[in-house]
């Protein structure tokens, strides 16, 4: 084999592996950074009031009120729950992964910091709901409507 034959064969080699690995590679990414800058298209629109609301008020406004206010964060209104704790922000919006209002609910039973840390843990639909509506901007309204009351956790 010449030496000019070896290297046509190492380039179209490489070639050949770039051109298969990568759309394998890089339609997942593509699919997450479409979804972290809030722009699925593949879920509905999430809506705070029927569906973010109710979940914060039953699971998590127990501990994170202005009485009882665990880990520095208060759930009762939108200028409090965007205030950033000592580490940082607790929601990010469009960046759910960023968020630890999402990232926390997603740590096992065992962590000390998973949350909530009752034995009642989120379903996957109710983290989904979260991730979704912190992807699509985490519009949380002003006034009454944002305003949350802690109610009884169905679940008991
Ligand atoms: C039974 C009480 C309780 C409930 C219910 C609860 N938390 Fe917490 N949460 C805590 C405590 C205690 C801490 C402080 C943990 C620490 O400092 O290690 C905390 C801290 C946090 C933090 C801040 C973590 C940090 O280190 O910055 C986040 C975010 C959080 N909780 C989210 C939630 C969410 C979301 C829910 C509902 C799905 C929820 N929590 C429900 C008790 C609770």
């Amino acid at each position: 084999m010449s030496r000019l034959t070896r290297l046509f064969l190492s380039i179209s080699c490489a070639f050949y592996a770039v051109s298969c690995t990568a759309p394998g590679t890089t339609a997942p990414n593509t699919t997450q950074n479409s979804g972290a800058a809030g722009q699925q298209v593949s879920r509905s629109e999430v809506d705070f009031t029927t569906q973010i609301k109710p979940l914060l008020e039953s699971r998590c406004l127990v501990c994170h009120n202005t009485g009882t206010l665990l880990g520095h964060l208060n759930l009762e209104m939108r200028a409090y729950a965007f205030q950033p704790g000592p580490d940082g922000p607790f929601i990010v919006p469009g960046q759910p992964e960023k968020s630890k209002l999402y990232t926390f609910t997603l740590l096992s039973e065992g962590s000390s910091q998973a949350m909530p840390p009752t034995k009642h843990r989120l379903s996957a639909k109710e983290k989904t709901l979260l991730y979704d509506w912190i992807a699509q901007g985490a519009e949380w309204p002003r006034g009454p409507e944002g305003t949350l009351k802690t109610i009884p956790d169905p679940a008991g």
